[in-house]
């Protein structure tokens, strides 16, 4: 099948060009000014078209957790908040912490509508399996209590981890991220810490000068909410970590201008709400539908540029985590494409979103740019509300 997108507007190289783009056997073929013949044509009149996202970090529960989401209903949020490819995290039930559960995850994986890629978990006494694993975007480090039970301890291991030749990502909230700096100062692989979340966080991930290369993670949540907002929303505003200040914010939104971000990812984390009214309820808020209206809306307010949202959401994703032919609009990539629409007004709401647990910290909120349709590996996945169901594929890496 090919598709012509034209009308539009496309964002290449920094720069809004008007031009066509050409469609075939899942590759952007042609970016041109003729009118190419094409099975079918969408008309992008008044939108722009925009790298698909990467999401670096989303937790779609399987196996073990189907009732909170699943690949099928994790990845339609992702198609319909304008995301092509997830990096799904290993906190499942069991934890992918070997090659067999790896295997099994991949089985299970294959029913995603969004292009996927996995990280590894790492335990004290995983080493070995680190060491084999293949063809995965990192090896994740939980350093503090999180949902699962993948807390990691001992710093003999952690510098094992750290110098295995691999990506690593952390999970580590305060001092804990100073520690991994600490460990890692002989490592000359990538780390990776997400969610950051507060000033001193972000102060520390990019204090001190260290040979081997460090990127920073920010979460919409943390970008939008502050801790004033759990007085309302409770449980349904606890995340790891938690919700800061608006100081903490502030710091955030410069270290977005001062290019001491890296890229903005989900830490899509569902849970149902009869969860979230426990007592003991579980941390994480969904995050797939709402990232990009969210940085939309922002853009509208003149809080960001496009080309940010792009580096943030899409070429760095990209580069980060060595994604093989993404994140950037160029003949011969994959045709992962989304199609935004600047002007057009909705609001969230709980009962429209595709995740399985039907919430979001973000209900009711009236925002102003929607992605109205993706394109995943040339196929029209997400148009204007609908979903067609196709499934997708594993990522490939960069060397
Ligand atoms: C995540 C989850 O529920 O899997 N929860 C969260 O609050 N962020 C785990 C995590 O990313 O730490
Ligand atoms: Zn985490
Ligand atoms: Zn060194
Ligand atoms: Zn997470």
């Amino acid at each position: 099948m090919s598709i012509l997108i034209k009308n539009g507007k496309i964002y290449i190289n920094g720069a809004l060009i008007k031009k066509n783009i050409f469609i075939k056997d899942h590759k952007i073929i042609k970016i041109t000014s003729q009118n190419l013949k094409a099975d079918k044509t969408i008309d992008a009149k008044n939108k722009i078209i925009i790298p698909g996202l990467i999401d670096g970090h989303v937790h779609f529960r399987e196996p073990g957790q189907t009732h909170k989401e699943d690949f099928l209903t994790g990845s339609m949020a992702a198609a319909a908040g304008g995301i092509t490819t997830i990096l799904d995290m290993p906190n499942t039930n069991p934890p992918t912490t070997n090659l067999q559960r790896l295997d099994e995850k991949r089985k299970l994986a294959k029913k995603s509508i969004v292009n996927y890629g996995f990280h590894f978990g790492s335990t004290n006494n995983n080493i070995a399996e680190i060491k084999k694993v293949k063809d995965v975007t990192s090896i994740k480090v939980y350093m503090d209590y999180t949902t699962g039970d993948l807390k990691l301890d001992n710093y003999n291991v952690l510098k094992k981890i750290f110098s295995s030749n691999k990506t690593v990502t952390i999970h580590g909230e305060n001092e804990n991220i100073i520690k991994a700096i600490e460990l890692i100062q002989h490592a000359h692989n990538h780390i990776h810490f997400c969610h950051v979340s507060s000033k001193e966080e972000l102060h520390y991930t990019k204090n001190k000068k260290i040979k081997n290369s460090i990127s920073v993670e920010v979460c919409p949540h943390h970008l939008f909410l502050t801790a004033s907002n759990v007085n309302e929303l409770g449980s349904f505003a606890e995340m790891k970590p938690n919700l800061k200040t608006k100081e903490d914010q502030k710091a955030l939104w410069e270290g977005i201008h001062n290019g001491k971000i890296d890229t903005i990812a989900t830490d899509h984390a569902p849970h149902t709400k009869e969860e979230k009214y426990e007592i003991n309820y579980p941390f994480g808020v969904p995050g797939c539908e709402t990232m990009l209206p969210l940085l939309l809306n922002a853009l509208n307010e003149k809080k960001l540029i496009l080309k940010k949202i792009i580096q943030l959401c899409c070429e760095n994703p990209a580069k980060i985590f060595k994604i093989k032919n993404k994140g950037f609009i160029k003949e011969g990539f994959d045709a992962d494409l989304t199609i935004i629409d600047l002007n057009l007004e909705k609001e969230i709401k709980n009962n429209e979103l595709f995740t399985k647990c039907k919430w979001s910290p973000f209900d009711g909120w009236k925002l102003k740019g929607w992605p109205v349709v993706t394109i995943i590996n040339g196929n029209l996945v997400f148009e204007y509300g609908k979903i067609n169901n196709i499934v997708a594929n594993e990522v490939t890496y960069n060397e």
